[in-house]
């Protein structure tokens, strides 16, 4: 059933009813806002109307009203935050209160109130808020996540049918600070927890199933109401926010800098894909003890470990496998049942999977360019399965001084022009974004198969310069499919649908170049 405006409307049964997610909805004039509104209305039937962001919050009044006749089954908020609470609102206290009366009058179910403008406002006008809509008090802080039970306690002195509380997490530890908060409030309130900010993500994906009632998406991630607000679309479809439960596993990418990583992408999509109950998230870690606090609190039942803690998470770990202790980098992190962690390396599956798929690796001759922690994992994996590894690299000392652990040899870069190998193996940096380098001149290539470990851009100059010489390619991404493919089967046991995985990494890299090429003009 619809939530009508009725006489008999009952505040304290929405909590019951609302959808997990709430789509923020900013922009400068209804007709924009509305325009919104009705693309998305389907998917999302719980908006918040952000009145404040309008240059014409009273003229807007009039088509929202239109809109909620004609759309009976969306429940809206509105909200018209001050400027001296963090919105954009000028008004007066009176004319706030004005405008969410006749927002309400307009058919928005709920509206909110800062706890600032609740604490100057006379209870009257607070009480004949609620006598026609659900009301929610809110609290932002905008530095920092501290004081959540205070601040309740403070909230609750003003009667209402939700609190919310919205903070700042600086660290990732701050969403376990708030979901505890969560969990031990929302039986006796109805709550709308969430930290904001990068780091807030856990707060976001798994507020609700801490307790709060229900969080809040972006439109897109350009149009966002708050700093690291995640859009309702990625919610419901990366992160199937709708289906998280108490049995749901949590997995995530732990690194610094951590925004711009597919493994969310490519992770999610094969969680849905195989049916497994579980969500994986992009972790901001500025320490790894940050993130330890995280993987035992929540917990956390697996990692991906990234930049630049492969090398650092080893002192952390109970137990690795021989290709952690091997390459001394750990990029998997298993949590036991025992709460242990059980570190695992899967960037050498990323080289060799794609390499055996089309060339026996036995005894093949193999140039590896670079020494470093990717390198190491082509080397110490290829020799493992018999090849012939040869390492050139800028600094010389570091290839000879992996040459020696690895029982491989060294070539100096005068000397390729007189050798032919089965495969290269590019494994610097060089080509990454948009530089179009190159990390050999033409001549020098001269193999079967390229094999670029850069896998943004897709294609690189390398790929382009081998296939125009008529050499096979393996792409970057295959790696980082194969990676992640590895990862997947290690946490959940079931084999990867690493086709499915290869199209949405290769879907986001080319959107990604869009985007790049776009900025430039
Ligand atoms: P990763 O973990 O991605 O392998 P890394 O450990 O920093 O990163 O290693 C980078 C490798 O790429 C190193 O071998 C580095 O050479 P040096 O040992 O001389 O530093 C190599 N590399 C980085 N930038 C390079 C460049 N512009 N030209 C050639 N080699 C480069």
């Amino acid at each position: 059933m619809a939530l009508a405006l009725t006489s008999s409307f009952a505040p304290r049964f929405l909590p019951l009813r609302l959808p997990k997610v709430c789509l923020a909805l900013s922009a400068e004039t209804a007709d924009a806002m509305l325009e919104i509104a009705e693309e998305m209305a389907q998917d999302h039937p719980f908006v918040e109307f952000r009145f404040d962001y309008l240059k014409q919050p009273v003229a807007a009044l009039a088509k929202i009203r239109r809109f909620l006749e004609t759309h009976q089954y969306i429940t809206a908020i509105a909200t018209c935050r001050r400027v001296q609470n963090g919105g954009k609102f000028k008004g007066s206290l009176a004319s706030q209160f004005e405008i969410l009366n006749k927002a309400s009058a307009s058919g928005c179910q709920i509206v909110d109130v800062e706890l600032e403008s609740a604490l100057k406002a006379k209870p009257e006008a607070l009480a004949r808020l609620r006598r026609t809509a659900g009301l929610i008090i809110s609290f932002h802080d905008f530095r920092a996540t501290r004081n959540l039970d205070h601040t309740l306690e403070k909230m609750q002195k003003i009667p209402s049918d939700f609190y919310k509380i919205v903070t700042t997490a600086t660290t990732l530890s701050d969403n376990v600070t708030m979901m505890k908060f969560l969990q031990k409030q929302s039986d006796k309130h109805a709550l709308i927890g969430l930290c904001m900010g990068e780091q807030g993500i856990i707060s976001r994906v798994l507020g609700v199933r801490a307790g709060s009632v229900f969080t809040f998406g972006a439109v897109s991630a350009q149009q966002k109401t708050a700093p690291g607000q995640v859009s309702a679309r990625d919610l419901r479809s990366i992160y199937r926010i709708e289906q998280v439960d108490a049995a749901t596993r949590v997995y995530g990418v732990a690194g610094d800098p951590i925004e711009h990583s597919l493994s969310p992408v490519i992770m999610n999509t094969a969680l849905r894909r195989e049916n497994v109950n579980g969500v994986y998230l992009a972790l901001h870690a500025k320490t790894l003890k940050d993130l330890i606090h995280c993987v035992r609190e929540i917990p956390l039942h697996g990692l991906s470990i990234t930049m630049p803690y492969k090398q650092a998470i080893l002192e952390y770990l109970d137990n690795s496998d021989a290709h952690t202790s091997k390459t001394e980098a750990c990029n998997t992190v298993v949590r036991g049942q025992d709460g242990k962690l059980y570190g695992f390396n899967t960037d050498i599956a990323g080289v060799v999977r794609p390499l055996e798929q089309r060339l026996t690796i036995e005894n093949a001759k193999v140039l590896v360019l670079g020494a470093g922690g990717a390198a190491r994992a082509a080397v110490f994996g290829l020799k493992e399965r018999g090849a012939d590894i040869w390492i050139l690299n800028r600094t010389a000392a570091k290839a000879q001084k992996l040459a020696r652990q690895a029982r491989a040899r060294t070539i100096k870069r005068a000397d390729l022009r007189k050798v032919a190998f089965d495969v290269i193996i590019n494994a610097t940096p060089v080509g990454m974004g948009s530089t179009k380098e190159c990390p050999l001149k033409d001549d020098e290539i001269q193999a079967k198969v390229v094999f670029d470990m850069v896998y943004d851009p897709v294609e690189t100059r390398l790929l382009q310069v081998a296939r125009a010489r008529g050499i096979s390619v393996i792409p970057g991404v295959e790696m980082f499919v194969h990676q992640a493919a590895r990862q997947f089967e290690i946490w959940t046991g079931k084999p990867a649908p690493a086709q499915d995985m290869l199209r949405v990494v290769t879907v986001a890299l080319q959107e990604r170049a869009k985007a790049r090429a776009a900025e430039r003009k």
